[in-house]
């Protein structure tokens, strides 16, 4: 049998990805988070018996399978594959490295994790990324201050002007750059900060190739742009009052992807969630308006055309939105691109258009916000829209061809096939083409998404194949440490089939000797072979608490059964080793391996009656 050990390096490295954080700390931590509660951040779940389930963020799903399990403390997609602990949750879904995730989870829990200085070794490993965050952090201080300074007069005067009252500048943190060409250059520069890393960040911009640097906002009204956890990621800045451009934003960096990003949802995705229903804006100070005007279910894009990452973000908190459009020829084109992805998404859209002249901004301002909600609550579904108002309502036989066409490229896009009749049909009756002919054009391209399916189909059948005995055995190690050392006097864990369970069983062994208890979620942390994670979680998510009254019983057939398994599996291999040795006629060979077969025999027989 080939023994394979405890991988060293492994161990090694979650001590680094620890970084510089104590391990009671992070001990803490994990104790005090609730799986349930960190992850409904993110998405709206539901109690099903023990579990909770929602929709997975890590897939494009129609029906939850997305799963949490609070007794355990883990998360699983039966979709995807995805699992994990709080810890690993929050890395995946906010790219994060271990201690940030840390750290993000001791702040919302009120656990002040010591900083010490880092080592040489420490400082190298701790990311970039954090150091962006706390840079970015540090500007929107600065920014804030100044916009409550003398020097921040007539940008107060202006949000006054727009509306913006100061609970509104506190809670999105606006902020003043000055007048200047070198302040924030100058306050980082004070603060010891390396200014490649602020250019990093955006925020300066370097001049020529030497090491000369100035700020990119000056004299801007500031709206610092969150991620999902409230990290500030990029700014955007407006001039003040007139001027050009009328907005500057940070470029994209380590930190800020444009596309992925939504400014204002970190502060409203609650809102959307209870609502069930987002708003969907363009600017900041759309956003800022109908937020003070009591719509606070909004979300604003920033001026580029909503994308497939901006949707699938909004539909972690609700499935139906209303766009806010403009009633160009822009906005007719914003709509046919963005009915795609709701379509692809399978989210309600509905279609919001303001009467002349007005951006939301505008019309909260002189109707009130119960008024927009008003026009929201009727705004017709994205879908109807579509097809009255930028299909149909042509006139000339040219216009209606050219109708047909756009409509048969835009049909194509429709993965979901029962979707793709529905518009079909509804086309055709609008435009008075026939039926199959329309379907006929559309068909003449395949349907896409198809490989995903193939993944995950072939994900599904990878899992199949867990060693239930000995992860039952391993699940009975978790949750009756005491059982660990009968494990060891069995030598159990030799007659283990599966290198993975087998390395998880001495993970189990070697914290019991140090006086430790591991819990599935520990588990997660101590393993970087996902599939392994994968069939672990998926087993424990299953698996209702193990039985105290039987577990005894439970435990010693386990044993027996690993065994059973291993002399069986091993019998069968000494018999075709002896078959073949006969077939070869070394007679020599085949008696030695006769002799070893009755000696595994009564070793079993002995073995076995434990
Ligand atoms: P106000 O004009 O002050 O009411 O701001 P707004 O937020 O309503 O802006 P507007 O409707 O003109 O534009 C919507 C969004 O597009 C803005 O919030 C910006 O994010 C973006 N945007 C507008 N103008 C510019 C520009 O000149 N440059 C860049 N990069 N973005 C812009
Ligand atoms: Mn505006």
């Amino acid at each position: 049998m080939i023994l394979r050990y405890f991988n060293f390096d492994q161990k090694k490295r979650i001590i680094i990805l620890k970084g510089h954080i104590p391990e009671e700390k992070i001990e803490e931590v994990k104790a005090r988070a609730n799986i349930v509660d960190v992850v409904s951040e993110y998405v709206t779940l539901k109690k099903t018996g023990r579990n909770f389930v929602g929709l997975c963020p890590f897939h494009r799903e129609k029906t939850p399978s997305f799963t949490v399990n609070p007794e355990k403390q883990i998360f699983r997609c039966f979709g995807c594959g995805e699992s994990g602990n709080t810890i690993s949750f929050l890395m995946k879904m906010n790219n994060m490295s271990f201690p940030e995730a840390v750290r993000h989870l001791a702040g919302k829990l009120g656990i002040t994790i010591p900083i010490r200085d880092m080592s040489g070794q420490e400082k190298k490993i701790a990311s970039e990324r954090e150091k962006l965050g706390r840079i970015n952090q540090m500007a929107a201080e600065y920014f804030s201050g100044n916009l409550s300074s003398n020097m921040g007069k007539a940008a107060r005067d202006y949000l006054k002007e727009r509306g913006i009252d100061d609970f509104i500048v506190k809670k999105f943190r606006l902020g003043y750059s000055r007048e200047g060409w070198r302040n924030l250059k100058d306050f980082f520069d004070g603060e010891k900060i390396p200014l490649e890393l602020v250019e990093k960040a955006g925020l300066i911009i370097s001049k020529g190739n030497g090491k000369s640097y100035y700020d990119r906002f000056r004299n801007r009204l500031i709206f610092p742009i969150m991620d999902l956890n409230g990290s500030i990621v990029a700014f955007g800045g407006r001039v003040i009052d007139k001027g050009e451009p009328k907005y500057l934003n940070s470029p994209e960096s380590p930190v800020y992807i444009k596309g992925k990003t939504l400014y204002g949802l970190y502060q409203t995705k609650m809102e959307i969630s209870k609502k069930n229903d987002a708003i969907i804006v363009e600017g900041y100070l759309d956003f800022l308006s109908l937020w003070g005007a009591g719509v606070t279910n909004v979300v604003a894009t920033l001026g580029t055309a909503l994308t497939k990452d901006q949707v699938e973000l909004i539909r972690r908190f609700s499935r139906n939105v209303a766009v806010i459009f403009d009633p160009d020829e822009a906005g007719r084109h914003a709509v046919e691109r963005s009915l795609q992805l709701f379509l692809e998404k399978e989210m309600r859209a509905r279609v919001v258009i303001l009467p002349e002249d007005c951006d939301p901004d505008d019309y909260v301002r002189r109707f009130g916000g119960e008024a927009l909600e008003d026009i929201i609550s009727h705004s017709p579904s994205m879908i109807d829209y579509y097809i009255e108002k930028i299909i149909g309502g042509k006139g000339t036989l040219e216009e209606t061809l050219d109708s047909v066409k756009d409509s048969v490229s835009f049909i194509r896009n429709i993965s979901n096939l029962v979707q793709r009749n529905l518009f079909i049909k509804r086309v055709s009756e609008k435009l008075g083409v026939d039926q199959e002919v329309l379907k006929t054009e559309v068909n003449k391209k395949p349907a896409r998404y198809k490989n995903l399916t193939a993944k995950v189909e072939s994900h599904r059948k990878e899992v199949r194949k867990v060693d239930m005995v000995e992860l039952n055995l391993i699940s009975i190690m978790i949750q009756y440490p005491e059982k660990i050392p009968v494990v060891v006097r069995e030598n159990t864990l030799d007659f283990f089939y599966s290198p993975e369970l087998k390395k998880l069983g001495e993970i189990l062994v070697e914290a019991f000797k140090r006086g430790k208890v591991k819990s599935v979620s520990d588990l997660v942390d101590d393993l970087e072979d996902d599939v392994l994670k994968d069939k672990i979680l998926k087993s424990m998510m299953e698996q209702p608490p193990l039985d105290a009254t039987i577990i005894d019983k439970s435990f010693l057939d386990t044993i027996i059964r690993i065994r059973g398994k291993w002399y069986k599996n091993k019998r069968e291999i000494i018999q075709r080793e002896i078959t073949k040795a006969q077939g070869a006629g070394n007679t020599e060979l085949s008696e030695k391996l006769v002799i070893e077969k009755d000696k595994l025999l009564k070793e079993e027989m002995i073995l076995m009656n434990l």
